[in-house]
This record gives structure tokens, C-alpha cells and sequence, in this order.
């Protein structure tokens, strides 16, 4: 059996801590740590442009910004396939036979899409849902099956895509031929990273709330969030006892640190739970907590500014790799075509039996 992992985010803005512990980390490991016979990342312009059609330099702009930040984190152009979804035309091919087997109400039911119908305020009344906005799930469908992936790490809130592309294919399989792989998502392995809170505790670190920290920013810039971070409004002096649920330092404190971070940054305690006790009794202040946060944080991200600075001095080369890499794409999602054709009977020219079938049909 093949193994392919696939996965992709949309270029709408820089990839921030959140989008790290909720997928990018993962594909790390799994670049490193894995078999597979392909690991194909893909930048999801169009997907992006479903929800951005009048901003189309935004997404343009964001390709490489993504395309770095993906460099920067250590996958290797020499293991991962990078492209651009809009470059491989297999994709809306495939999009328009799934829209086939997927019901209006079934897309809308879709909670991520839900949400996002919200959010961007489709439901207002005056603009309504783009009918390729609610269609992205199926797109979606298309992008993880064209290239026969059975490994799809994401954050939770790709499940529904997942969800829906798994539907696609068991209606696929049974009413053609069996030649979509069913995907399995991958999730992070620790429940605290699903989704990261914003520095201000709202529930999402998200670009249009400006509560993110992002992979590309300076030392200076993750001093200034981790130093304005939302923490106990209650704990006003010192000698006060804090509360550490809702405390968005320890929750990044929770995802981010191990016990050797204590041994480098703050030896007087030896893990993150006596930090947390002498917090709750009091006694221990807001700025020594944010302090070696901050050096936890700066640990993670001064390699990745190198190689971001690496690869941005080589610009020319970087472009080569999604240029190569979404000519390798297109290689494997046309080989997917091809199957999902012939499956559908609409191969005509691909032999000689359509041919055959007609004329034997009209000669006698
Ligand atoms: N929906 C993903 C996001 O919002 C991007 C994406 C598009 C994707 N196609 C995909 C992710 C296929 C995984 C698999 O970032």
C-alpha cells in the first residue's frame, strides 16, 4: 500500500504559534520520524481566494510568507514536496464530479463552515454565501484524495474536512469503483495544543483578532506579547494568590515547556507544577512568569529565524521548489484523474472501447 501525507494551509496571513502546536510541529515529526512514500505540502491559494475573491494580491503576497514560514519550522525541501494548489488543474477537475455526490445541505451543516459563514458575515443578508466558499469542503475532498492521502495531519478544526472528504469517498467507491484511499486525520498528540489561545485569552489565536505571535516575529515583538499577556485580573500584588486556569502564561507555559527549560531559565523550581503552587499561594509575580515564558518561546523560534533568514537570502531556489515540487504534483493528482475518469465512464479517448462500443452500436 502507498503512504502519502498530505496537508496544506491557506495564504492568508503568516503562520503563528497556534498553526505550530496545532499541525506544523506534527508534520516535522513526521518528515523526520516516519515512512512515507510522499509528503506533499500544499499552499492553498484557491481555497484561500473563496473567501478573499476581491483580494487576490493578499493571497499572492502570502505564498512565499507561507512558503517560509514552512522552511523556517525545518521541513526539508529535500523530503517535502511544496506546491500551489491553483497550479494543479486536477483539483477543480476532480471537485466538479464530488460536487455530484454532496448535498447543499450537507456542506452547510459543515460546523467549520458554520462558523466561518459567521465570521466573514455571508450571513448578513446583503452578501450571502459564495457558492465556492460553501463548495470548499468538497475542494478540500479533492485536494487530499487527488494525491491518495491516507495521512492527513491537521488541527481540529480540519476535522470536518476530513469528516466530509471520507464521506466523498465510500459514496465515490460504491457508486463507481474502488479507487479513492480512504484519509485518516492526525491530530497533535496533546490535547492542550488543539487550539491555542490568543495572548488576550480569547479562545483562538487568530490574525484578524491581532493576538497571535507569530513564527517570523522578533525578539523584540514576542517580549512585547508575552509581556502584555492576558494572566489573573485578581492577582494584583505580588503576595496575592493567583489563579493559573484562564492565566495565559501557564497555559502556554502548559504547551510549551519541559522540565529542562526549569533547569536553564529559573533552577529554583524543578517543573512547571511547583511554578504553579507557588503561583496559587502567592508570593510570586506576573513579571517573573512572563520572563521565562519568554525565554522558552525565544528558544523555539531563534532556529527558525535562521533558517528563515537562510532561505530568504535564496529566494530564487525557494521559488524553484514550489515550481518543481507542483510539477510533481500534477504528475500524481493526474494519475488519480485518470482512475477517477474511468471510473465514471467518461474516459473516451483513453482506449479504444468507446470506439468500439459505438461503432459496433451505429454499423449494425
Ligand atoms: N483548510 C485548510 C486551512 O484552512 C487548508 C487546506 C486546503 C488543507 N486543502 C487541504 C488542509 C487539504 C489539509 C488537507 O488551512
Amino acid at each position: 500500500m502507498i503512504n502519502n501525507i498530505l496537508t496544506g494551509d491557506r495564504p492568508t496571513g503568516n503562520l503563528h504559534l497556534g498553526h505550530y502546536v496545532g499541525s506544523l510541529k506534527r508534520r516535522v515529526e513526521l518528515q523526520n520520524n516516519s515512512n512515507y512514500d510522499n509528503l506533499l505540502i500544499m499552499i492553498a491559494d484557491a481555497q484561500a481566494l473563496t473567501d478573499n475573491a476581491d483580494n487576490p494580491k493578499k493571497v499572492r503576497d502570502n505564498v512565499l510568507e507561507v512558503m517560509l514560514d514552512y522552511l523556517s519550522i525545518g521541513l526539508d525541501p529535500k523530503k517535502v514536496t511544496f506546491f500551489i494548489q491553483s497550479g494543479v488543474s486536477a483539483l477543480p477537475e476532480l471537485t466538479m464530479y464530488y460536487m455530484n455526490l454532496v448535498s447543499l445541505s450537507r456542506l452547510l451543516r459543515n460546523p467549520t463552515v458554520k462558523s466561518e459563514i459567521k465570521l466573514r458575515g455571508f450571513d448578513d443578508g446583503n452578501k450571502g454565501i459564495p457558492v465556492g466558499f460553501a463548495n470548499y469542503p468538497i475542494s478540500q475532498a479533492a485536494d487530499i484524495t487527488a494525491f491518495k492521502a491516507n495521512i492527513v495531519p491537521v488541527g481540529d478544526d480540519q476535522l470536518p474536512m476530513v469528516e466530509q472528504t471520507r464521506e466523498i469517498v465510500k459514496s465515490f467507491n460504491n457508486t463507481y469503483e474502488d479507487v479513492l484511499i480512504m484519509p485518516n486525520a492526525v491530530l497533535p498528540e496533546n490535547e492542550l495544543c488543539y487550539r491555542l489561545p490568543g495572548i488576550d485569552g480569547n479562545a483562538k489565536m487568530s490574525k484578524s483578532l491581532g493576538n497571535c505571535i507569530y513564527l517570523k516575529d522578533t525578539t523584540e515583538e514576542v517580549k512585547s506579547k508575552v509581556f502584555k499577556m492576558y494572566t489573573d485580573p485578581t492577582h494584583i500584588k505580588i503576595d496575592d494568590p493567583g489563579h493559573v486556569e484562564g492565566n495565559m502564561v501557564f497555559t502556554y507555559l502548559d504547551v510549551f515547556c519541559n522540565d529542562k527549560h526549569f533547569e536553564k531559565y529559573l533552577p529554583e523550581y524543578k517543573n512547571l507544577d511547583e511554578l504553579k503552587n507557588h503561583y496559587q499561594r502567592g508570593g510570586l509575580g506576573d513579571s517573573k512568569i512572563k520572563k521565562f515564558l519568554f525565554e522558552v518561546i525565544e528558544e523555539l523560534l531563534t532556529p527558525f529565524r535562521e533558517r528563515r533568514k537562510y532561505y530568504e537570502e535564496r529566494i530564487t531556489e525557494v521559488i524553484g521548489f514550489l515550481e518543481n515540487g507542483t510539477k510533481k504534483a500534477n504528475e500524481i493528482a493526474n494519475i488519480t484523474l485518470i482512475d477517477v475518469k474511468k471510473a465514471m465512464k467518461i474516459n473516451y479517448f483513453d482506449n479504444d472501447d468507446f470506439l468500439n462500443e459505438q461503432v459496433n452500436k451505429y454499423n449494425n
